[in-house]
């Protein structure tokens, strides 16, 4: 084997970037079989230079100057682990604009920017691939982009977000009540410092934008995403959940629908029996409906060092194959139509109600009267406790719009016979 190495940049030596310096020493030997020659890592960039030196012990591949990666023009791949907006953006543009292919895993980015960067490497023909963005290590963008392309895909419901199903899994499976739950994740290093972005739905909208995007060909950013997270959701809600045959779980579901797409990330009951319901702890799934491969769902771990650099190391092997048969920029952006959004007031669910009203005669049928007269309909009505004063109802209702849904929630909180509206979660 006489080919030159092909020589790669790091952005970023965090979880994410030591996985991804790991896993490209324990595939070294692997290479020349895989690609025909030798992937060798050239430079490491970071903020503090002397950190990263005690990580790799390596200080010739450290620096903290990404001029010196942008002008090496032996450098052909930068995998941007960085993280954040800027300036992982403006370093993506640039490596793009020098004529280097690029792997990212920053969600948060594509999910704002990603036609944007797509387009930038469509202008040069060279690659920008971003699996480990959507379920860290679980194969979703590479399965939608190319073995999925034979379908017309109608629907994809993840849960994508290990924090908040490890956080459920422990509500449903030990009774727990979410503020304990979510001290035990954040114990146990599942949750951040900060993790308003996993229990808000935000990191799972991110990724639920992406996904979309590339399912039904057309451009879902961030803002574009209904979300709503799980701090709401209590154990007495889990114990209705349980009774009906059903889990809670937090998913990101998209649906390619006649009147656009409905894009949204919430908490919801899905049976027990249901693929989805059985994904516990810490891991992640995708689930896929089109009309020629009918159900598929991926599922596996979807954060963490080694799984999420699986998906990395993923990717620059691919460009590094395509470099070695010149062939980099084969496939880009894949959003070719501009389909709708749709406000998440026109999509049509079914909801499980949670409420104390006061306890006494006519207050059932007051309550049916307002849900009849906004056009939703009743499935199911459970009166269980009552103490002569209040009373907790539990209203499950058919496949409704769900403006007429808030619209009876509106007349409920002007109610003097509600007392509260405890919980309101959809119901798959
Ligand atoms: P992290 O642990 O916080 O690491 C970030 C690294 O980037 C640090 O080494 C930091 O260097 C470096 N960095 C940040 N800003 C920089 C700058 N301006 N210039 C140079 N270096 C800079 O983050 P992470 O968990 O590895 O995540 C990295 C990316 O992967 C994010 O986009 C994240 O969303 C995505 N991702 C993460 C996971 C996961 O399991 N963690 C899974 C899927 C996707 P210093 O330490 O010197 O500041
Ligand atoms: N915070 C994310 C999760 C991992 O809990 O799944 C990074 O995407």
């Amino acid at each position: 084997m006489n080919q030159k190495p092909i020589e790669v940049a790091i952005l970023g030596l965090g979880t994410v970037g030591m996985g991804v310096y790991k896993v490209l020493q324990m595939q070294k030997d692997e290479m020349p079989y895989k690609i025909g020659t030798e992937l060798k890592v050239k430079k490491v960039l970071v903020r503090n230079v002397e950190k990263a030196i005690k990580k790799i012990g390596d200080e010739s591949l450290v620096t903290n100057d990404f001029q010196s990666i942008l002008e090496d023009p032996d450098i052909k791949i930068v995998i941007e682990v960085m993280g954040g907006m800027e300036p992982a953006k403006t370093y993506i543009m640039e490596s793009l604009k020098a004529g280097k292919n690029v792997v990212s895993a920053n969600k948060d980015l594509i999910a704002m920017c990603g036609g944007e960067l797509l387009d930038a490497a469509k202008d040069q023909k060279l690659d920008f691939l971003f699996e480990a963005a959507v379920a860290g290590g679980i194969p979703i963008i590479r399965p939608l982009k190319q073995c999925l392309q034979g379908n017309h895909l109608t629907e994809i419901m993840g849960i994508v977000n290990g924090t908040t199903n490890f956080i459920l899994s422990k509500m449903t499976q030990e009774g727990m009540e979410f503020e304990d739950a979510l001290a035990l994740a954040t114990k146990l290093g599942y949750a951040e410092a900060d993790p308003t972005a996993d229990i808000e739905g935000l990191d799972a909208g991110r990724k639920v934008a992406i996904m979309a995007s590339i399912a039904f060909n057309s451009r879902v950013t961030f803002p574009d995403v209904y979300t709503e997270g799980i701090t709401k959701i209590t154990a007495t809600d889990i114990r209705y959940a349980k009774e009906m045959g059903c889990h809670i779980k937090l998913l990101g579901i998209a649906r390619n629908t006649e009147a656009g797409i409905e894009v949204s990330v919430h908490p919801i009951l899905i049976p027990s029996n249901h693929p989805l319901a059985t994904v516990n702890d810490s891991f992640n799934a995708v689930f896929v409906h089109g009309d020629a491969i009918d159900d598929a769902m991926f599922y596996g771990r979807g954060a963490g060092e080694l799984p999420t650099a699986s998906a990395v190391v993923g990717d620059v092997i691919d460009i590094a194959r395509n470099v070695q048969y010149n062939c980099t920029g084969r496939i880009n952006c894949t959003c070719y139509k501009n389909l709708p959004i749709k406000k998440m007031e026109e999509t049509v669910n079914k909801y499980f109600l949670r409420m104390q009203v006061e306890d006494r005669c006519g207050v059932l049928a007051n309550v049916a009267s307002v849900f009849g007269n906004n056009n939703v309909s009743i499935a199911q009505m459970i009166q269980k406790t009552r103490n002569g004063e209040t009373a907790e109802i539990v209203v499950i209702t058919d496949a409704v719009q769900e403006k007429h849904f808030n619209d009876s929630l509106t007349i409920f909180k002007g109610m003097s016979i509600i007392k509260e509206i405890s919980a309101m979660i959809r119901v798959y």
